[in-house]
């Protein structure tokens, strides 16, 4: 069979994908003692917070890792692999950046099946029993980072896959949820628990009402389209592991853990095997959260491990969320952008909708959407998207703004340009209230929340824009590099273009300012001179 070139091709775990990304130079070994309880997460923090360009950031690989008792731990940790920029999760994807929403569009639509394997890579090494509650064995024996030093009340497993089943139809979810360390063998795992929430909690639920311990396996470590599906919001009856093999055009293979029933991809690098119990729940947190928030203290699910299994060269891998821009908000951005401009397009057929942006930095892509329209979509098909995105998801979409195709919406500044000169706040602006609270509104008295949904799109024919024409525009570019000034970015706008408002004379007396015969252009304003008017009257208004 000859090799498809075109045929995607992802890393089908997690070592084959570090090498790819060390290959493309998006990886930054240090093999230098670094401390897991202080320095690892502030270490990366600095690449989200200190302006590297989003292109730029790279993954990172520990080799020694060594924690705040002095102990030095033999696995190395990977971080920022997943997620630090749209083209790490493409190489994790086997495909180009543009490529990374019809993927997912497509695999949602085409799943294909897992496959049973008996023996896998994840089972090469297991403790159980005595060897978990030993010194130094059990969750102590993994590199775990503390993830907000100074705030976070332990170590956490960040980048999970805790995989549970519907006790009721037999399918099993997976989600990225945290968890922190507590004994050796002692887990408390958060789940997003209101409508809407998490799916493993909702299988929780379940459970409780049978007074039955829920079986729960956290994976840790596996190829990055597997990993990918844990923080989607996929369809509870949707299998996960389905979605990720039909992205990696293979079925995943999953092999059935030691001490419970559930199945876990084969090529993981650790699970932690265990139950939680139906009633008992145990403080968790504080814990810094990726709505730029700290989660304060409040009672999770205390899981119960029963085994650890991992790989003979197992890496540990965490994620750095919290404050975004972070990988956290990465993972989601990719997937979730395309998945609201589907929406919009396809299921409530919104007309003219062209781009949708989830705000990124600080404000976490679900409270603040920008939505791009062709100039000239009706009215009612603009505030029927501003609608559509603003009731898609809950907790997204708290403040939705629409603008016209000539404004980038990924541009703050840009989008405030357009409110400020084409929205008149009377007409174009609706606060709707009733909505869910936000992320992080459990800490708070206030459990509804409302939107502000902005038309700030072009209502009419203007002038151009202030910028010399982008031929002028491209012509200095030139010359600027040619004198060796500091690199310039082309920021959106960087050149004059027209809104409708403009005419042939006025193109005319431009073209004659620019090669130098402004006087011919005073010829014909002079025979045109009038009295009895007031300063500031429009040419347009008296002439035509
Ligand atoms: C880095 C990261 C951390 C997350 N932590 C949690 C968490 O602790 N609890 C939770 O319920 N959701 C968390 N989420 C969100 C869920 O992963 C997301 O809602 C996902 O859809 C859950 O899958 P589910 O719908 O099958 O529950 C996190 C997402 C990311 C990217």
């Amino acid at each position: 069979m000859t090799h498809d070139k075109t045929r995607p091709n992802p890393p089908m775990d997690l070592h084959a994908h570090i090498e790819a990304l060390d290959k493309a130079g998006l990886l930054v070994r240090v093999d230098r003692p670094i401390n897991k309880d202080t320095q690892l997460q502030p270490l990366v923090r600095w690449q989200f917070i200190g302006g590297v360009p989003e292109d730029e950031r790279r993954a990172f690989l520990f080799t020694n890792v060594v924690d705040s008792k002095g102990k030095r731990y033999d696995m190395p940790v990977v971080i920022g692999a997943l997620a630090s920029s749209p083209r790490i999760y493409a190489m994790g994807m086997g495909r180009p950046v543009e490529d990374i929403g019809p993927a997912w569009t497509d695999a949602i639509l085409n799943p294909v099946p897992p496959v049973i394997v008996e023996t896998a890579p994840c089972q090469e090494i297991v403790m159980q029993g005595d060897d978990l509650t030993r010194e130094g064995g059990g969750l102590a024996s993994l590199p775990v980072p503390i993830s907000t030093p100074g705030y976070d009340a332990a170590p956490y497993l960040t980048a999970t896959l805790c995989v549970t089943r519907d006790p009721e139809t037999g399918v099993q979810n997976t989600g990225m949820y945290r968890a922190a360390l507590k004994a050796k063998d002692r887990l408390v795992v958060r789940m997003v628990a209101r409508p809407g929430g998490a799916g493993g909690w909702i299988h929780w639920n379940k459970y409780r009402a049978r007074k039955e311990r829920m079986p729960i396996s956290i994976v840790l470590g596996a190829a990055p389209v597997v990993v990918f599906t844990s923080p989607q919001k996929l369809a509870v009856d949707l299998d996960e592991y389905a979605v990720a093999g039909a992205v990696a055009g293979q079925p995943i293979e999953m092999v059935k853990c030691l001490t419970n029933d559930l199945l876990v991809p084969a090529a993981s690098e650790i699970v932690i095997e265990g139950y939680i119990e139906p009633d008992l729940l145990e403080p968790e947190a504080p814990f810094g959260e990726s709505n730029g928030y700290v989660a304060l203290e409040a009672f999770n699910m205390p899981m119960q491990v029963t085994a650890i299994t991992q790989r003979r060269n197992a890496m540990f891998n965490a994620i750095i969320s919290q404050v975004t821009p972070s990988e956290s908000s990465v993972i989601k951005k990719v997937a979730y952008e395309p998945q609201f401009l589907g929406h919009l397009k396809h299921a409530l057929g919104i007309k003219g909708i062209k781009r949708v942006v989830l705000h990124e930095p600080l404000t976490n892509l679900r409270p603040v959407i920008f939505l791009q329209f062709e100039y000239g979509a009706p009215q009612t098909e603009i505030w029927r998207g501003l609608q559509g995105a603003s009731t898609l998801l809950t907790a997204f979409g708290k403040v939705v703004i629409a603008v016209s195709d000539d404004i980038d919406p990924s541009s703050v500044d840009a989008v405030l340009w357009s409110i400020a000169y084409r929205s008149n706040p009377k007409e174009d602006v609706v606060i709707f209230p009733y909505r869910g609270g936000g992320q992080g509104s459990q800490y708070g008295e206030r459990k509804t929340d409302s939107a502000l949904l902005i038309d700030a799109t072009r209502k009419r024919l203007m002038a151009p824009l202030a910028l010399p024409r982008k031929e002028f525009m491209e012509d200095a570019l030139a010359l600027w590099n040619e004198l060796d000034l500091p690199p310039v970015k082309r920021p959106s706008p960087w050149h004059g273009y027209e809104l409708g408002n403009w005419g042939d004379d006025w193109t005319r007396f431009a073209e004659n300012a620019v090669r130098g015969d402004w006087e011919v252009n005073g010829v014909e304003t002079f025979k045109r001179q009038r009295s009895g008017l007031e300063a500031e009257t429009t040419v347009r208004s008296v002439e035509k």
